[in-house]
Order: C-alpha cells, then sequence, then structure tokens
C-alpha cells in the first residue's frame, strides 16, 4: 500500500499545509502542496475496511507504457456497457466528464482509440479514493476531508449527466460496493416506535451502490413492483443521484416519482454523524432528500422504498419513418403526425399512458422518425380505445402522403399494443437487454412541460421541439399519481407536480473532437436551453436530466423550494463538503467549485 501511495501522490510535503487549508477559500486538491501527506492518509487507511483506489480513466490500458492498468480489448469491447461502465471508478457514462479542458484550450483526456494521436491523461478523474463498504468508511473519509479542507466527490455509477460525479484533483468516495438489499413485510420508521399507526408494509432498504437491475430483481422475488429507472443493464443507481432528483420513471404516473416513494434514508453528514431521516426524525432533511438534489446534503447510505403490487400493463409500441433527402427541416408528414400527438398527450395521459416517445430528426441515414413505447394498467380493451385513434390517424397520413418531396416515403413500420404483462417481463425481456445509451460524449437539455402549456398552445410545443435536431426524447413520467400528490411533500422541483411531459434534447461529439466544434456543440446546448426556457417560462426542468446553461438554475431546478432547500444545507452540511454543479449552495463557489466566491 504505502508503495501504491508513493506512485499515486508522488507530492511535495509542506510542514504549513494544514494551516494553509485553514485559511484558504479554496478546497486543497491533489495538485497543490497542501494535499495531506502520506502518513495522513496511512493514518485514514488504519481506519477504512478497504485499501484506497486510484482511478484512472479505463482507456489508459491502451496506451502503452501503461497497458499494464489494464486490458485494451476488454475497455473497447465494453465501451458501450454501462453497467461495465459503472464498475470502474474512472469512468463516466458519457465520457466527456472525465476529461479537463484548460482556460489555453487544451484539452487533457484518455481516449479509447489511441490510434486518433492525443496522449492518455488524467483529466478530470480524481487520483485517489475511498472504496466505501459501510458507513464507518464513509464517516473516516468525512472526517478526514474535512480536516485537510479537501475537494470531495461523491461516485455511484457516473450516469451523472451534467459530470457531478467526477472532479480534478478531488478526493473520490466511491460508494459503488455497497449492495446491501434487505425486504422488509413490515417496516417500523426509526423514531416512530410508540406511534401506533407508524407501521409501513412491503418496504425494500438498498444500499447506496444498489443499481436498478439489483433492486427490480429483489422487489420482483417479493412479487412486488418498485418506481425505478428502467434502463438497458438497469445500470442507474438506486440510491444516489437519481431519488436525489426526484427519480422519474415510467410507473411514476401509478404510483409517484421516486421521491413520492422513499420512505427512510440513512445519510452520514459533513459533522461525520450517522443519522436515519424520515417523517418522524429529521424530517427536514428526509424532505431534502427526496428531490432537493443529489451529492448535497450528505452521503446517502441507505434508501428505504415503498413496494407495489405487481400489475399487468398493456404496452403500446409505434414507429414512422420518413427517408428523407433534406433534413433542414422535419418533413411535412412527420410533422403533422408530431403535432397530433402533442395535441393528445393530456388525453393520452388523462387514459394511464405513460412511456417514453422519441423524435429523430436527423440520422446518418437521413431518416426522420417518431417512435414510442408506451405502458397502461387499463384493460386491453380500454387501453385499444385510446390509442387506436393516433394509429390509425398515422395509417392515413401514410396513405395519403406516399410520396412526400423528392421520393421521400412515409411509413408507418410498427403500431399496435401487445397482451398485457407484468412489468417484469417487460423490464426484463424488453428494456434491459435493449441498446445502451452510454458511452459517448453528451451534454443535454430540458425542460418540463406543463400540462396547461400543452393544453393552450399545442402547435408551438411541436414547432419548438421539431426544430431541436438532432433528436427529442419526450417523456411521459409526469401527470397521473405525480400531480396528485402535495407538491410541497417532498423537496423536488414543484414544477413536476404541474408537468405531464419532461423533454430532453441535446448534442453529442465523436473523440477527438477539436474544441472550436465541441464550444460549438455546448452553445446549440445553451440554444435548446434558452428555446425550451422560453417555450415554458416559469416552469422548471429536472435536476439530473438538464444543462449548465440555465439562466437561472435556482428557480429552474428547485423553484419556491430553494429557499427551504439552502435553510436545509446549511443545518446539516455546516462544512459546505458537498457541493455540485447547479446545486443547492453552489452559487457561493465559483465555476470550478473549488473556491468560495
Ligand atoms: C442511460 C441513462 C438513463 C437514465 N434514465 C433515467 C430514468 O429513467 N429516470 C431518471 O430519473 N433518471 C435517469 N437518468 C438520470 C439519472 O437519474 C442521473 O444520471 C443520476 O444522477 C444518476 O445517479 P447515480 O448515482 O447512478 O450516478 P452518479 O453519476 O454516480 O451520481 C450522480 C450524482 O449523485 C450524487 N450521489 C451519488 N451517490 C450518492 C450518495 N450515496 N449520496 C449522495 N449523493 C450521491 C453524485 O455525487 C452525483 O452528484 C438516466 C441517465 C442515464 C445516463
Ligand atoms: C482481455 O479482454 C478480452 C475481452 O474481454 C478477453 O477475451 C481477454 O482474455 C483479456 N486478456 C487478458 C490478458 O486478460
Ligand atoms: C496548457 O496548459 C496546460 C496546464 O498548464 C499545459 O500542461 C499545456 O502544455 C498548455 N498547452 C499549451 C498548448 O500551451
Ligand atoms: C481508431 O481511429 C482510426 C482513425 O480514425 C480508425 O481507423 C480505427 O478504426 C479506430 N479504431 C477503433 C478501435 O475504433
Ligand atoms: C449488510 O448486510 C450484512 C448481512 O445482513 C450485515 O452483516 C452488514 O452489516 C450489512 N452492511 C451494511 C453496510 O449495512
Ligand atoms: C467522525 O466524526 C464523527 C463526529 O465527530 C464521530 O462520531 C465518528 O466517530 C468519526 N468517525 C471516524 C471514523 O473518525
Ligand atoms: C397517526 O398518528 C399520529 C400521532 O399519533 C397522528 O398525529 C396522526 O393523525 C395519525 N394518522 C392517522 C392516519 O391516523
Ligand atoms: C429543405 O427544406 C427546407 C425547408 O422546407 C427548404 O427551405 C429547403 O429549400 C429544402 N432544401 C432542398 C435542397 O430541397
Ligand atoms: C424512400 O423509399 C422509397 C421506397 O423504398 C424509395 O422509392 C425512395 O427512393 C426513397 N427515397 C429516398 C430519398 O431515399
Ligand atoms: C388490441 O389491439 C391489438 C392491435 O393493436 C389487437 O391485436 C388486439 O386484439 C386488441 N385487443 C383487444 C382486447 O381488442
Amino acid at each position: 500500500m504505502a508503495q501504491l501511495l508513493l506512485t499515486v501522490l508522488g507530492l511535495v510535503q509542506l510542514d504549513a499545509r494544514l494551516a494553509y487549508a485553514k485559511i484558504s477559500n479554496c478546497r486543497c486538491l491533489s495538485t497543490d502542496s497542501c494535499w495531506p501527506s502520506q502518513q495522513d492518509f496511512a493514518i485514514l487507511q488504519t481506519q477504512l475496511s478497504q485499501p484506497f483506489i486510484t482511478p484512472i480513466p479505463p482507456a489508459a490500458a491502451c496506451y502503452p507504457p501503461d497497458a499494464p492498468l489494464g486490458n485494451c480489448t476488454d475497455v473497447q469491447q465494453n465501451w458501450f456497457d454501462p453497467a461495465w461502465s459503472a464498475d470502474h471508478p474512472g469512468q463516466m457514462q458519457a465520457p466527456n466528464w472525465e476529461t479537463f479542458i484548460f482556460s489555453n484550450g487544451t484539452i487533457e483526456q484518455c481516449l479509447k482509440n489511441a490510434t486518433l494521436g492525443f496522449p492518455c491523461g488524467q483529466g478530470s478523474v480524481p487520483v485517489l479514493g475511498v472504496d466505501a463498504r459501510t458507513p464507518e468508511d464513509i464517516q473516516a473519509a468525512i472526517n478526514f476531508s474535512v480536516q485537510h479542507n479537501l475537494r470531495v466527490v461523491v461516485k455511484n455509477t457516473g450516469h451523472d449527466f451534467l459530470g457531478r460525479s467526477m472532479a480534478r484533483g478531488a478526493f473520490m468516495l466511491w460508494t459503488h460496493n455497497m449492495k446491501n438489499i434487505s425486504y422488509h413485510d413490515t417496516f417500523t420508521p426509526t423514531g416512530a416506535l410508540g406511534t401506533s399507526n407508524a407501521t409501513l408494509k412491503h418496504i425494500l432498504t438498498i444500499g447506496a451502490g444498489v443499481q436498478w437491475h439489483e433492486a427490480y430483481d429483489a422487489s420482483y422475488a417479493q412479487d412486488r413492483d418498485i418506481v425505478g429507472a428502467p434502463t438497458a443493464k438497469g445500470s442507474v443507481g438506486s440510491a444516489g443521484g437519481w431519488i436525489g432528483g426526484g427519480g422519474h420513471s415510467v410507473l411514476a404516473p401509478t404510483f409517484g416519482l421516486g421521491a413520492d416513494n422513499a420512505v427512510q434514508f440513512t445519510i452520514v453528514t459533513s459533522t461525520g454523524e450517522h443519522l436515519t431521516a424520515n417523517n418522524h426524525q429529521h424530517s427536514d432533511l428526509f424532505w431534502a432528500l427526496r428531490g432537493g438534489g443529489g451529492g448535497t446534503y450528505g452521503i446517502v447510505t441507505s434508501v428505504s422504498y415503498q413496494t407495489h403490487p405487481a400489475e399487468l400493463y398493456v404496452r403500446a409500441s409505434f414507429s414512422a419513418t420518413v427517408n428523407t433527402t433534406n433534413t433542414t427541416a422535419p418533413s411535412a408528414p412527420l410533422k403533422a403526425l408530431f403535432t397530433e400527438f402533442v395535441r393528445i398527450t393530456p388525453f393520452l395521459s388523462d387514459n394511464g399512458w405513460a412511456g417514453y416517445p422519441q423524435l429523430t430528426l436527423a440520422s446518418p441515414t437521413n431518416e426522420q422518425t417518431f417512435s414510442f413505447v408506451l405502458l397502461n394498467t387499463h384493460s386491453w380493451t380500454d387501453a385499444n380505445a385510446t390509442i387506436d385513434p393516433f394509429f390509425d390517424y398515422a395509417r392515413s397520413l401514410a396513405a395519403t402522403t406516399s410520396s412526400v418531396q423528392g421520393g421521400d416515403q412515409f411509413t408507418v413500420v410498427n403500431a399496435g399494443t401487445v397482451a398485457p404483462q407484468l412489468f417484469r417481463d417487460f423490464e426484463r425481456q424488453v428494456v434491459r437487454p435493449g441498446e445502451s445509451e452510454t458511452g459517448v460524449n453528451i451534454e443535454v437539455a430540458s425542460r418540463l412541460l406543463p400540462r396547461k402549456l400543452l393544453e393552450d398552445d399545442y402547435v408551438k410545443v411541436a414547432d419548438t421541439l421539431l426544430a431541436q435536431s438532432p433528436a427529442v426524447s419526450y417523456i411521459m413520467v409526469a401527470g397521473g399519481a405525480v400531480a396528485k400528490v402535495d407538491p410541497d411533500s417532498a423537496g423536488i422541483n414543484p414544477a413536476w407536480r404541474e408537468a405531464l411531459v419532461h423533454v430532453a434534447t441535446g448534442q453529442t461529439w465523436v473523440d477527438g473532437t477539436p474544441l472550436t466544434e465541441i464550444v460549438a456543440a455546448k452553445e446549440r446546448v445553451k440554444a435548446y436551453t434558452l428555446a425550451l426556457e422560453n417555450l415554458a417560462p416559469g416552469s422548471g426542468s429536472y435536476f439530473n436530466e438538464a444543462s449548465l446553461y440555465c439562466t437561472d438554475p435556482k428557480q429552474t431546478f428547485f423553484g419556491s423550494h430553494y429557499e427551504k432547500l439552502l435553510d436545509i444545507k446549511k443545518t446539516y452540511d455546516p462544512h459546505d463538503l458537498f457541493i455540485v454543479a447547479e446545486g443547492v449552495g453552489s452559487e457561493e463557489w465559483d465555476a470550478s467549485l473549488n473556491c468560495r466566491v
């Protein structure tokens, strides 16, 4: 271990480092002389259950003479596998967050394709971290970080779309291996003893590192469903950023958001205490942890969720495509089709439909498509009755616009429902084996679209979204049960309660793209952000799937809950240890989040 630390740290020690740390307005980084000494780290090591980890960008394995750091074939074969990615502390699901851009324009990065000719560098990946397995590991690491004024990042799966689980020079607390899961037929929240009506039923308690595929399987084993993130490989964390930001799901319109289903958290705060927060004790913290932003109040060590009876769901699938030669604008039938879908969105929501429509306006094959997978708990007959009119509309559009402009062909590829099935069969058989959405450089822009906006001006909504090339996710995960909850019952952005749809778009770029083009892509994300803000002024955006370029992050992500959340943050994080991009309290820090402004 000492050998390892020597190589990793290799830094000058200064006797005055502690004094420096105390007077500085800035965090102490691994590149600074105030970084703790090997002896300091050796003392911390004695308090930890595992050896320190030394995260590296996994692609380093492809750069001789560093090849002993890993297996390049393995890296290249698994690059797009989100589960593999989550297993590597130095990897982000969107690898652009592993890079670091210096003010002189140099990009420090480590690309999976070494032959592109860029040297491999550490970028924004912290050089040292703790492989936390217990709350005690986290307490020790936090106490140490406060004492030495370190910049801390909490990393779970690395799915964060704003790069919040990485920071150059930081000390990483890696929660991925906290995998405990337990199911409770009856569950008495801590502090509720003696409150006769407080006992809860069918609760699943999961550790900080549990991912959705694991939480789903534990829930299915009890013939129960749980509100989670159904994604390829089920790799999103179920107790980290997802619940911290509020957690959306195709089941949310039936059972509420993640924030509405969490009944208890355990958490280590920056004072080193391990607290239990629920409706009976630390209820203010409990309120904030349900949607008030991940990585802001402390390090969550477990979450307990309400589970639900397994129900049958009708699934509707649809796909229509135009093989256009002209992708500078949406082709006419696609525009008509999408506008109709936006028009009927409130009707579909009221009739129990939820899910994941997608508009693709520019593709390598010049195809423009609108497609969706939606679920509904109604009977098959009733579900058909509310979706069939849209299918009929699409088919009639195809019949009347068989040849649009210059040989373009509008085709309904697929439109229909299948017999009701258990959510678990849909999730395990359709979603989990699906195509990965990770491994590419991406930045996102998004907005919550209020029901009222869709009712009042669906044409404007459709036109605005059709202008956000190359693709728009029109995610129908609000309305229904989400809208019935008291907006002030949890810290999550009250805009969720008014919304029916969470729309997201963005830009991707390939490895090796020059900085000028990356900057241009970011400018387009900024333009999308502004266009979506203008479309739905006064609404908000989802903290977890959003851009860094909002005009007013406090209002956008937290609305009227901001001041209360800030008070709670100040109470439980008196050391301001937990600062993340756009998070509560982050406005007191500079863009690097390393120095107070
Ligand atoms: C492919 C993909 C699919 C997605 N699907 C959905 C979806 O269906 N629904 C949805 O709502 N969102 C979805 N998301 C967004 C997802 O909710 C966020 O990326 C979320 O931040 C992931 O949390 P994590 O803990 O897995 O990731 P990480 O990147 O490891 O962490 C995210 C943030 O949470 C903090 N954090 C992590 N663990 C803890 C902890 N124990 N205590 C305190 N803070 C912690 C981190 O510091 C960071 O700020 C998706 C993202 C991707 C990339
Ligand atoms: C490297 O990874 C590949 C793909 O996972 C595997 O087939 C191979 O055996 C690995 N090589 C070594 C030396 O571990
Ligand atoms: C830019 O700055 C970084 C960090 O100081 C340095 O390593 C790099 O060489 C510089 N690049 C150029 C082109 O000056
Ligand atoms: C790496 O990039 C080169 C040059 O663009 C390309 O020819 C090669 O196929 C790429 N290799 C991999 C593994 O992606
Ligand atoms: C995980 O569960 C095991 C077995 O129940 C228990 O011994 C251990 O303390 C738990 N670990 C944590 C971190 O809760
Ligand atoms: C961390 O600090 C807290 C509060 O002072 C204390 O209770 C705990 O024992 C400390 N833990 C370690 C491992 O230092
Ligand atoms: C549950 O008990 C608490 C405290 O005794 C009481 O305030 C509350 O009204 C009760 N709730 C219900 C639904 O009975
Ligand atoms: C592509 O479509 C746009 C908008 O309809 C139109 O202005 C433009 O002339 C078209 N380009 C070609 C090459 O047809
Ligand atoms: C679209 O598909 C039709 C039918 O296959 C074909 O005739 C037409 O040439 C295609 N148009 C374009 C622009 O590729
Ligand atoms: C519902 O519609 C599908 C086609 O979309 C059809 O196969 C099925 O028979 C219909 N079910 C009922 C109960 O009408």
